[in-house]
């Protein structure tokens, strides 16, 4: 886990970042003005989804995101070798400052994060699914690596185990890339990610205002406005 937030004495405070993980304008826009999204993350898939074709539709739709968001984006290249993998990462970075390269985990992915950092351009480390990846992914010097916890569950394996793996290991070796906790499916999964040391949790819309729902808040609510009316 790292530490981000402040410094009080020796004693450092931090808070699990929230990314909404999607391309939807309209989804960006209303966990944006809920005051308490960090960031974006897309994938290509979430990027076809909304239609988005062609290159410059594509950094323009980046450039949208990253005006409407005060925060990381993560912009994901689409070539598998390292001299494409770094020239689309070029690019992505020239869009925005706070436009984060995603690689997928392969070889030349690794090759890829090693340049990025001595080059100073931020990462996100994407399709991790072991903490042996993870510990690869973070001596390349990536800035965040992304376990995919549902799909994780979704193959009966242990999804919120390998955060805390992660995060067991990369405090233990003082490594700096931050746990990025994605393929979040639920507002459990959230909570859970907070409990097992993720620093920051992408999540899509609904899984964020499911953090909202309880029936006693409801009832509850329901009663103080009827006696309200006697008042
Ligand atoms: O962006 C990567 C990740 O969040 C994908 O989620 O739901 O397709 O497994 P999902």
């Amino acid at each position: 886990m790292n530490f981000q937030i402040s410094t009080i004495s020796n004693f450092q405070i931090t808070y699990m970042k929230f990314f909404i993980d999607t391309a939807n304008l309209a989804q960006i826009k209303e966990a944006h003005e809920l005051g308490i999204l960090d960031g974006v993350t897309t994938n290509p898939s979430l990027m076809a989804k909304e239609g988005i074709k062609g290159e410059a539709a594509i950094m323009k739709h980046y450039e949208t995101i990253c005006e409407m968001v005060d925060g990381d984006v993560s912009a994901e290249v689409l070539s598998t070798d390292f001299a494409g993998m770094v020239e689309e990462g070029k690019k992505f970075a020239a869009i925005h400052p706070n436009i984060v390269v995603k690689v997928p985990m392969i070889k030349d992915g690794i090759k890829a994060l090693k340049w990025f950092s001595e080059n100073g351009i931020k990462t996100n480390c994407t399709l991790v699914f072991s903490a042996g990846q993870a510990i690869l992914a973070a001596k390349a010097g990536a800035t965040y690596v992304s376990p995919f916890i549902g799909r994780i569950d979704d193959s009966s394996w242990d999804g919120i185990q390998l955060i805390e793996q992660i995060s067991h290991i990369y405090t233990l070796q003082g490594f700096k890339t931050e746990i990025l906790a994605a393929s979040i499916r639920n507002a459990l999964h959230i909570v859970r990610c907070a409990e097992a040391g993720a620093d920051v949790c992408t999540c899509p819309l609904d899984s964020i205002l499911g953090l909202l729902k309880h029936p006693l808040t409801d009832i509850g609510l329901a009663k103080f406005l009827e006696d309200a009316k006697k008042m």
